[in-house]
């Protein structure tokens, strides 16, 4: 996105302060079918079904309350346990799936569709906050929606041009998760973001679909802050922002057959805006395709960074482009308000990383862009090959970059 505001810094230190738990709050009339560990069984598991748990799933009930009394439910069984929404439309506000658990092992089978309230006055940052949760599976059967009815509050989204702004919720949040594998399940029309992962370990997103319009405001696909061992792949993504971003504080992230576009593409950033961020580094991006996209892949970095941090070991390959404004680039002085001072180059060194089989066709004539501030250490280009069909062909343009060109550079590199 193009402004990155503090939000999931700040979710984060209040949940720590108070870490759970609406849950307590639900008042239950529990059948004795939900009482024992076994409500029903899907695939061989014990199962605890939404629909016991007072949830309609006609489109216009507040299945709120339901869905989290069944996720208490469920979180609270011992053994692994599935936690079943089948097919219907639940319209729900604000809800948190929060563990701890004593359940081993989690599904969250979706087999219907999640809609959200549009009444931006009931949320605070996020709306599907899956939270201190390890070994939760969340996936879907038969179509599988979570549409965040995004297209009523995008009206009131100032940041695209306002540095203090207030977010509208992302989507879906996991924060502080271990051990979550997300799979074939469709996001639509989030009001912010569809997709963040914040301070979590080891997950999984595998054949996901994401589609916003080209002119939502800050509908980035899948946004990555302060985890690691993340691997998304297989997965498509049309919104009006960020395909996949990955913030700070992130190390050993891989990503893989991923299609972006349209969008702004993929990028690691923006870092360096906030004190004390994170490194990134170890992050492998493989056979992605871009189509119509602002960026192919991207680093960009705020200048005047109140700290040092680094963004290093960074392997991008087998990336084909079709008509991407920026297919390469690197923007050490991101900044896209207009008071910007540009007074300091940006405090994040980049190191090691490599550009490997990128193919395709630029939109614009500048294909390749590698605009460093302190000079970047290890920036390699092999193999590429971008077009641009236009007078002139395509070129590079670089400051501070020191690239090293191996095989074959299709635009001429820089000089
Ligand atoms: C619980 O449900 C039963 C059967 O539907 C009903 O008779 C009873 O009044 C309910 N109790 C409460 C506390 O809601
Ligand atoms: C959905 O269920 C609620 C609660 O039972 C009911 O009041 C409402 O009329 C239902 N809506 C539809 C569209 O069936
Ligand atoms: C990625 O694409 C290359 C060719 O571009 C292919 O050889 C390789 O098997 C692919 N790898 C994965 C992980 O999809």
């Amino acid at each position: 996105m193009e402004v990155w505001p503090p939000l999931l810094v700040v979710i984060f230190t209040l949940y720590v302060v108070s870490p759970c738990c609406g849950l307590e709050a639900v008042a239950k009339n529990v059948t004795v079918a939900q009482l024992l560990p076994i409500s029903s069984y899907h695939g061989g598991l014990a199962t605890y079904n939404a629909k016991n748990f007072g949830a309609e799933g006609n489109g216009t009930n507040d299945d709120t309350k339901a869905l989290m009394a069944a996720w208490k439910a469920a979180c609270g069984a011992y053994g692994t346990v599935t936690l079943l929404i089948p097919p219907g439309t639940y319209y729900i506000g604000p809800t948190k799936f929060h563990g701890p658990c004593k359940a081993s092992a989690i599904t969250f089978l979706l087999q219907g569709t999640l809609k959200a309230a549009t009444d931006l006055r009931r949320f605070g940052n996020d709306w599907i906050e899956f939270g201190w949760v390890k070994d939760l599976t969340v996936t879907g059967q038969n179509n599988a929606i979570i549409n965040g009815q995004g297209a009523a509050s995008w009206p009131f989204n100032k940041c695209p041009f306002q540095k203090d702004c207030k977010v509208l919720p992302t989507s879906v949040l996991f924060v502080n998760n271990q051990n979550t594998v997300v799979r074939d399940i469709t996001s639509v029309n989030s009001k912010f973001f569809h997709i963040a992962l914040l301070q979590s370990k080891n997950m999984k997103l595998i054949n996901i679909q994401i589609n916003a319009p080209e002119n939502s405001p800050n509908t980035d696909g899948i946004h990555i802050e302060r985890s690691t061992g993340v691997v998304i792949s297989d997965t498509h993504i049309s919104t009006g922002d960020d395909c996949i971003s990955i913030g700070q504080g992130s190390d050993n992230i891989d990503i893989a057959r991923v299609h972006c576009g349209p969008g702004h593409g993929m990028s690691v950033g923006s870092l360096g805006r906030y004190v004390d961020e994170g490194d990134v580094t170890r992050v492998h991006v493989r056979n992605m395709t871009f189509v119509g996209t602002m960026n192919g892949v991207r680093i960009k970095t705020w200048e005047n960074s109140p700290t040092k941090s680094l963004a290093a070991h960074m392997l991008f390959e087998n990336m084909i482009m079709k008509d991407v404004q920026n297919p390469i680039i690197i923007d050490q002085k991101y900044c896209p308000y207009y008071d910007c001072e540009h007074k300091h180059v940006s405090g994040v060194t980049l190191k090691d990383i490599t550009f490997k089989n990128i193919k395709g066709t630029s939109s614009t004539p500048v294909a390749v862009r590698l605009r460093c501030g302190v000079p970047c250490q290890g920036v390699v280009l092999q193999d590429v090959d971008l077009k641009y069909m236009g007078e002139g062909g395509s070129s590079s343009k670089c400051e501070n970059a020191m690239a090293t060109y191996v095989g074959y550079q299709h635009p001429e590199p820089c000089a």
